[in-house]
């Protein structure tokens, strides 16, 4: 097992990675602390992998409670979080039940918005099951759900107490969820660290291979970064931001698409390949880094072609995303490999040209 932390203070909280870690129950028993806790999980989800962890926590004397979702990002609406909240109170959960997170990015965002407002705020721990989540979704404490008329769009930043990543998890994962997983590895690549970026380059065929020594050292190297960014800038008032890479055009695309027609790393990866289209333009980076990342996305089987929404609908779709500020559109572009910069230079003009050589 190895172990991480987010340093914030006595909000601070451990990221542990390794096989075999959902049945042990000295890790999670002293961050439970209570008589009972509340999993959220989804119908997928929960055959796999809910028994072990209800037995783990009965081991520690916690009695566990299970609420099952409808599994897809179509789901994570007010709908939903009512169901959590109808049965955290149906069961009499009070404010020291902790809520755990059993999955991917939509029932850990889900769960970690129900657990930060149910009576203002009780223990929450994540329990990632998808390769995007171990890597992004279950560090750092963004939790939403999403609107009509956006992604993400109502929310709370909510720190975990602990997050558990077992690998061992990602061996039922469909082939193309893992894929999906892979575009925010490259992202912190991209952003900030050019030598992880190289060793993706070098290691593609293994981590699609599902070598858990690739995997396991992605995930430690991923969270590692995502871990000092947080670190430093909690709440998103800077540098942040730069973990949005791709996602200003990759909400767009899903929100355009219909939430769920796309899964969000694939619109990450055409977002991706969009804002590094717009940074070639503007001559922030050469076509040779261009075509690397294409070639990368494309090696991984991520889509590099994005799908035509028609210029005018993705502006208005950004127009909506959190990153627009005093009616600027404020976007993570690419002065270099590892080299990641929020701007909000980049004219309408050529941000509508990137988008248009960059679809179908
Ligand atoms: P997901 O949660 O929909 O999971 C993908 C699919 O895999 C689902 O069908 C799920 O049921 C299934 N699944 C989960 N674990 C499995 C397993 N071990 N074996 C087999 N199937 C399994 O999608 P995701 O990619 O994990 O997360 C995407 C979501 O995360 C989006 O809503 C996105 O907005 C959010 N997100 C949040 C943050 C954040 O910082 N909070 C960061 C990135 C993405
Ligand atoms: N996934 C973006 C962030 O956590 O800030």
């Amino acid at each position: 097992m190895q172990t991480l932390n987010v340093s914030l203070g006595d909000r601070s909280y451990p990221i542990r990675i390794g096989c075999g870690l959902l049945g042990r129950n000295e890790l999670l028993g002293p961050v439970v602390r209570a008589r009972k806790a509340a999993i959220v999980t989804n119908e997928t989800v929960a055959p796999l992998y809910l028994e072990r962890l209800v037995a783990t926590l009965n081991q520690s004397g916690v009695a566990a409670y299970s609420i099952v979702l409808p599994d897809g990002e179509a789901f994570k609406t007010w709908e939903t979080l009512n169901v959590i909240f109808d049965r955290l109170l149906l069961e009499h959960c009070d404010r020291r039940t902790p809520v755990i997170a059993l999955g991917g990015g939509v029932v850990g965002d889900m769960a970690g918005f129900a657990a930060a407002t149910y009576q203002r705020g009780v223990p929450f721990v994540q329990v990632p099951t998808t390769l995007l989540a171990q890597v992004d979704s279950s560090v750092g404490g963004k939790t939403a759900i999403n609107h009509p008329l956006g992604k993400n769009m109502i929310g709370a930043f909510y720190q975990p107490r602990l997050v558990l990543a077992d690998t061992d998890t990602l061996s039922t994962l469909p082939d193309q969820e893992l894929r999906a997983g892979l575009a925010e590895v490259i992202k912190y690549g991209l952003i900030r660290d050019p030598g992880f970026f190289a060793w993706i380059e070098d290691n593609a065929e293994l981590l699609l291979g599902r070598s858990p020594e690739a995997l396991a050292y992605a995930i430690h190297r991923s969270c590692r970064n995502k871990a000092e960014v947080v670190a430093a800038d909690e709440t998103e008032q800077g540098e942040r931001a730069l973990l949005n890479l791709g996602h200003t055009f990759g909400h767009a695309i899903e929100a355009g698409m219909g939430f769920g027609a796309w899964l969000h790393g694939e619109a990450v990866a055409a977002g991706t390949v969009i804002a590094a289209e717009l940074s070639c333009r503007l001559g922030w980076i050469g076509p040779a880094d261009l075509g690397r990342i294409r070639l990368l996305m494309e090696r991984v089987g991520l889509p590099v072609v994005a799908p035509d929404l028609g210029v005018e609908r993705y502006l208005a779709l950004m127009a909506h995303d959190k990153k627009v500020e005093d009616g600027r559109l404020r976007l993570i572009l690419l002065r270099g490999i590892g080299q990641g910069v929020i701007s909000d230079q980049a004219p309408v003009a050529a941000i509508g040209d990137a988008i248009l050589a960059s679809c179908r």
